[in-house]
């Protein structure tokens, strides 16, 4: 294994490396066909021997770089801008950056950390609707000059902070499809979008594109359809008012684990459909998404320790006399929970659910007991899992959870005083190397 010092592992090409190579990002190489599975087990036995207990994740690179290449098959049209909210750990940023992606920000401090990550302001959609005055102020002062809205109190607050930004109008759509609804709260209802133009027009402000969001965890691929023939209306209206109209942004709300695997195929054909018919190729109008899931969501595995344990002695007492049998439970006490890489668990609905599985190999004809996998904190709610069939577990033993990557990093406190987990981004020689020789031919842009 060999650290990125951005000398020693790659001569050929440099573009790559600089993307990749700064202070904030600590990419390892995984040379001489070492898997990320060797490198868990390292830092379990490294963690072993200086007594050091502590919750890590295992950022595998590798996993986004075949994220991009399948995105790159399915959405040939659609140039993504990484949700950076999803998960704003710089190797993320980084290793998108030389994939050639744009961002969407959120906020100053996600422009920020994207600019300083090496990231251009032209490619950083400012996507939000309802921003504070003094961070439109800052993306103006700093060259990012897309940005979405969707109402009038917003566009006065533009012409004041921004005048020159390139304006991007949120429509709400219908998302009762999906798990994660933001339409509710986010978008311009159609029959307000002629009158919020017109008033664009009086501000001279500059209407550039039409972007939606579909919500997280939808499942019904007609969803995007129906919003890209809405999007075509604005079009229309904000054409005839006399706008240059040039850029669609379908947002995110794209999955590709699980359910969802074959479910990103099917969309990505309805998409595909739908832009050809309503901004085909020779409309010279630029297709853009925001997805954030989609990039991260398998990249990351969670490592845990089991840091204390109890049988729950009520519970055998109260069905079963005491006595012990099959229903007896085993109590689990992890340092990680809900108020920190698991908060999914009670923050997201497309991820309630997660599935710890043991580091150390176990087998098949090993007694399982039922058990409940209990966070670090003093709260109740801090709970993983419920009902769960493992094998009885140690104190000290590690568990492992696999997808891990959406919403979490970005997301967890450190309620109780339990630190966040230490990342690790890994990369294999051989994706480094590809992703080498892919920038020197210009291919994967
Ligand atoms: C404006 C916007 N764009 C993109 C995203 C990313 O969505 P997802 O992670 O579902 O792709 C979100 C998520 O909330 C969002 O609010």
């Amino acid at each position: 294994m060999e650290k990125n010092t951005g000398h020693e592992s790659v001569n050929t090409n440099r573009s790559v490396m600089q993307v990749l190579s700064s202070e904030n990002c600590d990419i390892e190489i995984l040379e001489n066909g070492q898997t990320i599975n060797n490198f868990i087990d390292n830092k379990i036995e490294e963690r072993g021997s200086v007594d050091n207990e502590e919750a890590f994740y295992v950022a595998n690179l590798d996993s986004m770089f075949e994220r991009h290449l399948r995105w790159l098959t399915n959405l040939p049209r659609v140039k993504p801008f990484y949700a950076v909210k999803c998960n704003n750990t710089p190797a993320v940023i980084q290793m998108l950056s030389a994939l050639g992606t744009g961002f969407d920000c959120a906020s100053k401090g996600e422009i920020q950390m994207a600019l300083s990550l090496g990231v251009t302001p032209d490619k950083i959609i400012y996507a939000h609707t309802t921003k504070p005055r003094s961070h439109i102020k800052y993306a103006c002062a700093h060259g990012v000059d897309l940005m979405t809205f969707d109402s009038e109190d917003e566009l006065l607050k533009i012409s004041e902070c921004h005048a020159k930004a390139k304006l991007v109008l949120r429509i709400a759509v219908d998302d009762s499809n999906s798990l994660v609804r933001l339409s509710s709260k986010f978008g311009a209802r159609l029959d307000t979008v002629e009158k919020l133009l017109e008033r664009a027009g009086e501000l001279d402000l500059e209407v550039i594109g039409v972007s939606f969001h579909v919500g997280s965890g939808c499942t019904d691929s007609l969803t995007f359809k129906q919003a890209i023939t809405d999007a075509r209306h604005v079009f229309d209206i904000a054409s005839l008012l006399g706008f240059q109209m040039r850029l669609l942004d379908i947002g995110g709300g794209f999955s590709a684990i699980g359910d969802f695997q074959m479910k990103f195929q099917e969309f990505s054909e309805v998409i595909n459909g739908a832009l050809d018919k309503f901004f085909p190729p020779d409309s010279g109008v630029q297709i853009i998404a925001e997805p954030g899931r989609y990039y991260v969501e398998s990249a990351f595995t969670l490592a845990v320790n089991v840091i204390a344990k109890r049988v729950d002695i009520d519970h055998m007492a109260e069905h079963n006399n005491g006595e012990e049998n099959s229903s007896d439970r085993m109590m689990y006490y992890i340092n990680d929970g809900v108020y920190g890489s698991l908060n999914t668990i009670i923050n997201d609905p497309v991820q309630t659910v997660v599935a710890p599985y043991l580091h150390k190999a176990v087998e098949g004809s090993e007694q399982r007991y039922r058990s409940v996998i209990w966070g670090p904190t003093c709260d109740s709610i801090d709970k993983i899992t419920e009902n769960y069939w493992i094998p009885e577990l140690d104190v000290g033993d590690w568990l492992l959870i696999d997808n891990m990557g959406a919403y979490s990093v970005s997301v967890t406190t450190t309620f109780n005083g339990f630190e966040n987990a230490q990342i690790y981004p890994v990369v294999t020689a051989e994706t480094w190397h590809t992703l080498n020789l892919c920038h020197t031919y210009s291919i994967i842009h």
